[in-house]
């Protein structure tokens, strides 16, 4: 199968790479062509990646272009995962928002808007090439925001386009591990959109275990969300919420921790990786190890920072870790592939419409929840009911989210006011109208998109 790479000079890539090299199942990946618009970091990416490959037998053949139908043609799977913009876009989200007192960061609030707006337009026009040259291949969109770029994009490809996140997922696996259960025989029962969710319950042999975790200061303690948002809370909603809810629960903390500490997660990327960029393009060889060395945590270890639940240091770099099932996305985006291409049913919780499985939600409303996936596609299951405050806060993002795509779509500024203004941690609508003069004057790219 040929897989292709959009952003494939991204940081993330040699992640699916080392997957992919590993997978020896039938059919696989025999070709991988990296797409990027930045040509410097593609030979960066091949050399690290032919690096990955010496001496592995069968190891995935690649190629690098900046031309984007050449890359998708022929494609059986497209991964999606370019920022547009750039790190110093996301430095942008992040203090446009910061500077108003409002949250900054880079896809939960406004800052997630504003890349939203100007990633729509650019992911609008993949998703119709797509669908000229490569109509029979699978989208698997880890774009941020991923939720609300998969809704615009099944409106091209319909459901050949699928949202991943590691973060539901990754969360099951680690609060199984707390309890001492194999993470493949734990169904996860989780509700919500991308980066915002709960999950509910954790069923191994037919019973309910979250109650077990829930009650356990001890386990708690051991859990990421534990730190972040204590355990009294956690007990007082009955549940785990995803991680990226801290920026909800905890808002003013999290603000002004962020504030405080005059360092956003962007600033701190686009240093490192600029760094790294730089230094591998002067060298002639392969430099998987500076690859190593600069790659590093999820966000998770800054919120955890910000409410001093964990001293874990932001550069701390995680260990690669060679079971798919621990690679967050390349993890999940390689067993949707297997899934479809080899008619393994697996059940994940993907980015996919709701089609009912949420109710009170519109049915081409991409939701985040468990899907079953085989070579027939991908197929929501049913979920139970969302308590108020969950379908409340879930509809109102769903709102925001449709009125970001109307304003990318039309290139309207009053929409895309609107949105923000209706984004319940934007506390005002005149803060709504600076974010978005902000965004125009900080961001070439946004000012593009919202011309009227
Ligand atoms: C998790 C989320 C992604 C997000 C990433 C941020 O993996 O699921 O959606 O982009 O964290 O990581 P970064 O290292 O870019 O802050
Ligand atoms: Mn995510």
């Amino acid at each position: 199968m040929k897989l292709c790479i959009l952003g494939g000079g991204g940081f993330r890539t040699p992640y699916i790479y080392q997957a992919l090299l590993h997978d020896l199942g039938t059919p696989r990946v025999e070709h991988v062509v990296l797409y990027d618009v930045d040509e410097e970091r593609l030979i960066a990416m091949v050399r690290i990646l032919e690096e990955f490959a010496e001496g592995v037998a069968n190891a995935p053949t690649v190629t690098a272009t900046t031309e984007l139908t050449a890359a998708l043609e022929a494609s059986d799977f497209i991964f999606s995962a370019i920022r547009v913009g750039g790190l110093e876009g996301r430095r942008c989200d992040e203090h446009v928002a910061l500077d108003l007192g409002v949250l900054g960061q880079e896809t939960t609030g406004p800052g997630g808007l504003a890349y939203a707006l100007r990633t729509l337009p650019v992911m609008l026009d993949i998703a119709q090439r797509v669908k000229d040259v490569a109509p029979s291949a699978y989208v698997l969109n880890f774009s941020n925001p991923a939720g609300i770029i998969t809704e615009a994009m099944q409106g091209v490809l319909g459901d050949r386009v699928l949202g991943i996140c590691d973060t539901p997922s990754g969360l099951g696996r680690r609060a199984a591990s707390l309890l001492g259960l194999d993470h493949n025989r734990v169904e996860i029962d989780y509700i919500g959109l991308n980066h915002l969710g709960w999950m509910r319950g954790l069923i191994f042999d037919g019973v309910d275990r979250l109650p077990e975790l829930i009650a356990n200061d001890v386990l708690l303690a051991g859990l990421e969300e534990g730190q972040i948002f204590g355990a009294e809370w956690i007990r007082a909603l009955g549940l785990i919420p995803n991680e990226y809810l801290y920026y909800y629960y905890y808002n003013r903390d999290a603000v002004r921790a962020i504030a405080q500490s005059g360092k956003t997660r962007g600033d701190f990327l686009a240093a490192t990786q600029t760094e790294f960029y730089d230094r591998v393009g002067e060298m002639s060889a392969g430099r998987s190890d500076l690859w190593w060395s600069t790659v590093d945590r999820r966000s998770a270890s800054y919120m955890a920072e910000a409410t001093g639940g964990t001293q874990d240091s932001p550069v701390a770099h995680k260990q690669y870790e060679p079971d798919p099932s621990h690679q967050g996305y390349a993890g999940v985006a390689l067993a949707v592939m297997n899934a479809i291409a080899r008619n393994e049913r697996h059940t994940m919780i993907l980015n996919v419409r709701n089609r009912g499985a949420i109710s009170g939600l519109p049915d081409d409303a991409v939701v985040e929840i468990p899907a079953m996936v085989d070579a027939n596609g991908v197929h929501p299951l049913s979920v139970t009911a969302p308590t108020l405050h969950q379908l409340g806060l879930m509809s109102q993002i769903k709102q925001v989210e449709r009125g970001i795509i109307a304003a990318a779509t039309s290139g309207s500024r009053e929409q895309a006011v609107t949105a923000f203004a209706l984004h319940p941690l934007v506390d005002s609508v005149t803060v709504a109208r600076s974010l978005v003069d902000g965004y125009i004057d900080a961001i070439p790219e946004v000012a593009a998109v919202l011309t009227r």
